[in-house]
């Protein structure tokens, strides 16, 4: 049976009611992922948890070291990875609370290390991203949400920003104008360098407030931590009838 992991995002920093079996801490050639990966059992699948952010959460979006982080989980032989992300929602039906799994992505970061193949290479390698999420595991993710009669959204386009800063009025415009759903800071690279590691890769987003200028309301931690603390049992139960599918 193949082996799941989980990467948390914000307000997931572990998997509750589940045994632990073993915490793996690795260093990497890239260096230390966020935090020891948590191997749990359920209903006998072995499942790893990292926290992107770290436990407790300290790691902002852009100091992540994703490299390390799916170097890790690559080498505990995972062959799919459920990513979680709170994000913004932009369109009309990304309302906070909804979970979304979207089937692209725009990538608008920068300055973050986001591939394997930089240096002392024999040959130079350029993956192909053209669907950034595994349409096989998307659809596992779908079809658990119908099982559990849960209402989510089933495609869309995620934007990646470089935060920590939330965006402006005007760049959340563009950002509509120019095809995206969501907007969040953490999708890329860690899609992009799962597909380096043929790891099947999908995110289960998590939308967490309205992005900037879609109401007149200012964005504060307040909202987007109530909309966090509310959405977050409907993804663990998902994932969880997920892992419960793969028997
Ligand atoms: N923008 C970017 N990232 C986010 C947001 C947002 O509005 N909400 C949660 N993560």
């Amino acid at each position: 049976m193949s082996k799941i992991a989980i990467i948390g995002g914000s307000g997931l920093t572990e998997l509750p009611g589940l045994e632990i079996i073993n915490k793996i801490e690795l260093d990497t050639p890239w260096g230390k992922p966020s935090a020891p990966i948590t191997v749990t059992k359920v209903n006998g699948i072995e499942v790893l948890f990292l926290p992107r952010h770290g436990n407790p959460h300290t790691i902002p979006p852009h100091k992540v070291n994703y490299r390390a982080n799916l170097w890790a989980l690559n080498e505990n032989n995972i062959s799919e990875i459920i990513a979680v992300n709170a994000v913004g929602g932009i369109t009309e039906a990304l309302t906070p609370c909804r979970i979304v799994i979207p089937d692209q992505l725009i990538d608008y970061s920068h300055s973050r290390a986001d591939s394997f193949h930089e240096e002392n290479l024999s040959e130079v390698k350029h993956i192909d991203f053209t669907h950034p999420y595994s349409n096989t595991l998307r659809q596992k993710l779908i079809d658990a949400a119908a099982d559990t009669k849960l209402d989510i959204v089933s495609t869309g386009t995620y934007a990646v920003t470089q935060g920590p800063r939330l965006e402006t009025a005007a760049e959340v415009k563009r950002l509509e104008s120019d095809g995206n759903d969501i907007v969040g800071m953490t999708s890329m690279p860690e899609a992009s360098l799962a597909r380096e590691l043929d790891i099947d890769y999908a995110c289960c987003a998590l939308v967490v407030n309205w992005a900037a200028g879609k109401t007149d309301d200012i964005i504060t931690m307040e909202i987007i931590e109530n909309n966090l603390k509310e959405g977050l049992g409907k993804i663990q139960s998902l994932i969880s009838t997920v892992i419960k599918n793969k028997q």
